[in-house]
């Protein structure tokens, strides 16, 4: 692990201690913190433990580099004309988490990769502080590929038009847990109106994939006070992938 992951993790763990126990930021001493001889790399999990029973299969001859190519040339609802770039996913290919966003900003559609403005900052160190990454062992996708306009909130033709890319990613991925950041992804997964406020803080079953709602960064950012469920919500995901054959 790096010296600027260490220190991320610190950040982010100190915020989360300061909102649990005073519920405001305190100034601390800048810590050093030095890069591991050997930083670990992404790639298979290949541990050889076993798959969720109830996933859904992938097609034998799809794969993440055909849904990408297939997303980017999507043109099969509205929002297609409004985007710079199609956002279809990074991250290693066989995942322990996969986690699920709404859909590209402003930075995303720019830049064509999921999470990258100030919520994906945010959302890297959250994942970071329970020794995850998009490099390593995440996957990171919307259920909205295309910006909505304004970052207005996707219609449900507009969710139903991307579905097949999120289920044919997630057959494809098959991941260990799923992380889903925020109501609209949630809402769209799980088809239910419920609130996030109520829906998060416990797994549910996904297709024999245990799914994990949280509260979205971008309302973590806006809301101090969501950092303490968050912060639980990421221990339960830590302690799950803790268990023995789920790292
Ligand atoms: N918010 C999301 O839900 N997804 C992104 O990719 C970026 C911000």
């Amino acid at each position: 692990m790096t010296a600027e992951d260490k220190r991320s993790i610190s950040d982010f763990l100190d915020l989360a201690e300061d909102a649990v126990r005073l519920g405001y930021r305190t100034e601390r001493r800048p810590r050093a913190f030095s890069d591991d001889a050997a930083p670990t790399r992404a790639g298979p999990r290949g541990d050889g433990a076993p798959r969720p029973a109830e996933a859904p299969r992938a097609g034998a001859d799809d794969s993440l580099e055909r849904i990408a190519a297939e997303v980017c040339a999507c043109a099969s609802c509205r929002l297609a004309q409004g985007r710079t770039r199609a956002v279809p996913g990074e991250g290693v290919e066989r995942p322990s988490v996969l986690v699920v966003g709404e859909g590209p900003g402003a930075d995303e559609d720019s830049s064509g990769r999921p999470f990258v403005g100030k919520a994906g900052q945010l959302l890297d160190k959250m994942l970071l502080s329970i020794g995850l990454s998009r490099e390593t062992n995440c996957f990171i996708a919307n259920v909205v590929k295309c910006r909505p306009p304004n970052n207005r909130d996707p219609e449900a033709d507009e969710v139903g038009a991307c579905a097949a890319f999120m289920d044919r990613q997630i057959a494809l991925l098959s991941p260990r847990a799923i992380l889903s950041v925020g109501r609209v992804p949630t809402q769209a997964l799980l088809k239910t109106s419920e609130g996030i406020g109520r829906l998060r803080g416990r797994f549910v079953d996904y297709r024999g994939i245990p799914l994990l709602p949280t509260y979205h960064p971008s309302a973590i950012l806006r809301d101090e006070n969501l950092k303490r469920p968050a912060w639980e919500d990421l221990k339960l995901l830590r302690d799950l992938l803790s268990e023995p054959g789920r790292s």
